[in-house]
């Protein structure tokens, strides 16, 4: 997939060709070679935040819906235990489709954190369909909400949530699809928390939530996604974070792509429960 790379409109690699595939092979293998690890750098922050839901909320069962969820990563991490060394590792062991099916229905029957209800939203409908097939996900919503109000059956599925969370999703997404999700859920008023990359600016979002009474805090310190492609990809990442004012002098000049956390709750819960008590700053480390 490497070899024959274009560039989107961002300047990042075009990855729009891995995304729909039946099976979750190349999908794995492609990230594996950039070193992808934002779901890894995720998971110990979103647990914490799952913690914090729960207990304010005084129940255990946690709806988390992952927009932008591809083959149900997110869902193998939090309500199964799993961490990103041994996704890339159960992917490149087997390769037939069928076996890869068997396996990983055993894989995912027994989570570890069976009170997590995990729902995934993406356009990449195969995607989707695996991740639910084999119980990465509990339910998936095949949709572009950049573009299209949810259905009746697909606002069925996102009501009462607890936390929306996303990792390398916006920048595909904007306000428009967080504002889309937020609304099918009013009544729970979800928390919500997405890793962000640097060259990507969170602001209309910000305001979108603060118009519906939501604070977004950027919690310290930036995170390690992935490595560039090519040359090519990293001077036009530095290009673009130059042309937004941001020094990335011993950040992304290492190489590698770097996102920050955003998380955003209702007005009255930022201020009772104070961000940096649930989540630790994030000092920076090169991988
Ligand atoms: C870099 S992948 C990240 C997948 C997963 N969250 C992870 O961290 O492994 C980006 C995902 O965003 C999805 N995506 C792109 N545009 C989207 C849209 N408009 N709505 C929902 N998902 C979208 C892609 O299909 C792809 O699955």
């Amino acid at each position: 997939m490497l070899d024959n790379m274009t560039y989107d409109n961002t300047g990042k690699i075009n990855m729009s060709d891995i995304y729909n595939k039946p099976d979750p092979f190349i999908y794995f293998s492609t990230l594996s070679e950039l070193g992808y690890r934002i779901p890894q750098e995720a998971k110990p922050r979103f647990q914490q935040l799952i913690e914090a839901r729960r207990n304010a909320t005084k129940s255990d069962s946690t709806k988390v819906v992952d927009l932008g969820c591809s083959y149900g990563v997110n869902g193998a991490l939090l309500k199964h235990g799993l961490s990103m060394d041994e996704l890339y590792r159960l992917y490149a062991e087997i390769n037939d489709p069928e076996t890869l099916l068997a396996r990983d229905r055993e894989l995912y029957a027994a989570p570890v954190d069976p009170a997590i209800e995990m729902v995934g939203v993406d356009l990449a409908e195969r995607a989707v369909s695996y991740a639910v097939e084999v119980g990465m996900l509990d339910a998936g919503v095949v949709t572009n909400l950049e573009t299209t109000d949810p259905t009746p059956m697909d606002a069925a599925s996102l009501e009462n949530t607890d936390l929306i969370i996303s990792t390398g999703c916006v920048g595909y997404v904007s306000e428009v699809s967080l504002e889309r999700l937020l609304r099918s859920s009013l009544d729970s008023r979800p928390w919500m928390a997405h890793f962000v990359l640097r060259m990507f600016d969170f602001g209309a979002s910000e305001e979108m939530l603060a118009r519906h009474g939501y604070v977004t805090e950027k919690v310290t310190g930036v995170f390690p996604q992935r490595q560039f492609a090519s040359s090519e990809e990293r001077q036009q990442v530095l290009d673009k974070l130059d042309g937004m004012g941001l020094d990335a002098t011993g950040i992304e000049t290492t190489g590698w792509y770097f996102a920050e956390l955003h998380v955003a709750r209702p007005e009255e819960v930022a201020k009772a429960m104070p961000i940096d008590k649930i989540l630790p700053s994030r000092d920076l480390q090169i991988a």
